[in-house]
């Protein structure tokens, strides 16, 4: 018999097949997928953990779970930017994929129970953050003020533009939305996340803050949100790195003495920050 890590690691190696049973276009670049298992499936994932997605004879990344599903469900939305994502984004109802998983650390949402919450999402960031929304919106009043602030290049690439119109007028959080490039009918604001980020009011004493998007918006805003008294062990972002094993094996994802795969995605800001300075690690 092997050793329990041994056999856990083997059964990581090992990818399920997932049937797509719904495809939903985000924008012109991203699309939803809803996955059901095509026979066992995996292990149902926690707000920010992500799965490895195989497309057959192109090859796996790794990608952020959407939303959680109760029902053995598996929800990610993809950007197309290379061969993998572009095969996964080409799926149609029917196909299959491979997927492992669930891997890494992701929000520790119980942490910020009785706390103020600062969501803030660039681009394709809002995926991971989705779960965490919906989680908070389950447990309404375990939370203090949440804020939400989303920023993409135009408004024809915000994510879940409907979702994000119904919290918005729900007001049970408060939604801020803002792009680099204004479109007609657009009366939002206009410039950088942190810009939005500005008119934020947070406890700094008694907040969490949880970031993603891309490492130069993170660190910008982690650095602003510590000028402001949050502190960096109460900041949290989402990295990436390229993998491959997805499971602490490989060392691809390595980033300085953490292995983004398993000490991450998810990670606080005072153990990112010395990290991020040194050049190209
Ligand atoms: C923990 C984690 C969660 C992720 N969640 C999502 C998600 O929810 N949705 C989503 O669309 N993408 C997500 N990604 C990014 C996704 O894995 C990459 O876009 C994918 O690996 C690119 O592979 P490719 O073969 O399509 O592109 P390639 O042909 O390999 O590369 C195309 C471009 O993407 C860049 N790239 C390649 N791999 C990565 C990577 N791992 N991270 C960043 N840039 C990369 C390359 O430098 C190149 O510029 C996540 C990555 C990580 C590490
Ligand atoms: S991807 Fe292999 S160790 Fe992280």
């Amino acid at each position: 018999m092997q050793p329990a890590s041994e056999h856990g690691a083997a059964v990581a190696m090992r990818p399920a097949l997932y049937r797509v049973i719904e495809v939903g276009r985000e924008t012109a670049d991203a699309v939803t997928l809803v996955l059901q298992p095509a026979a066992d499936g995996i292990a149902s994932a926690l707000p920010g953990e992500f799965n490895m997605l195989w497309a057959s004879g192109v090859g796996e990344v790794p990608v952020s779970c959407s939303a959680l599903s109760g029902m053995g469900l598996l929800v990610h939305t993809i950007r197309d930017v290379g061969r993998v994502t572009h095969a996964l984004c080409s799926l149609t109802g029917g196909g299959v994929i491979g997927v492992r998983g669930p891997f890494g650390r992701g929000w520790d949402v119980g942490s910020a129970r009785g706390k103020d919450v600062v969501i803030i999402a660039g681009g394709l960031g809002l995926a991971p953050l989705r779960p965490v929304v919906h989680a908070i919106l389950g447990r309404r009043t375990d939370f203090g003020v949440v804020s939400l602030v989303v920023g993409a290049r135009s408004a024809a690439e915000l994510l879940f533009r409907a979702e994000l119109d119904s919290w918005w007028h729900e007001r049970r959080i408060a939604v801020r939305t803002i792009v680099d490039r204004p479109s007609s009918g657009w009366a939002g604001s206009v410039g950088i996340v942190t810009n939005e980020l500005r008119r934020v009011t947070f406890d700094p004493g008694n907040s969490v803050a949880m970031v993603c998007g891309p490492e130069i918006m993170m660190r910008v805003v982690a650095t602003r949100l510590t000028e402001r008294g949050l502190p960096p062990t109460r900041t949290l972002l989402s990295l990436e790195r390229n993998m491959q094993c997805g499971a602490g094996v490989c060392g691809h994802c390595q980033l300085g003495g953490a292995f983004v795969c398993v000490d991450g995605p998810v990670m606080t800001w005072d153990v990112v920050a010395p990290l991020l300075a040194v050049p190209e690690l």
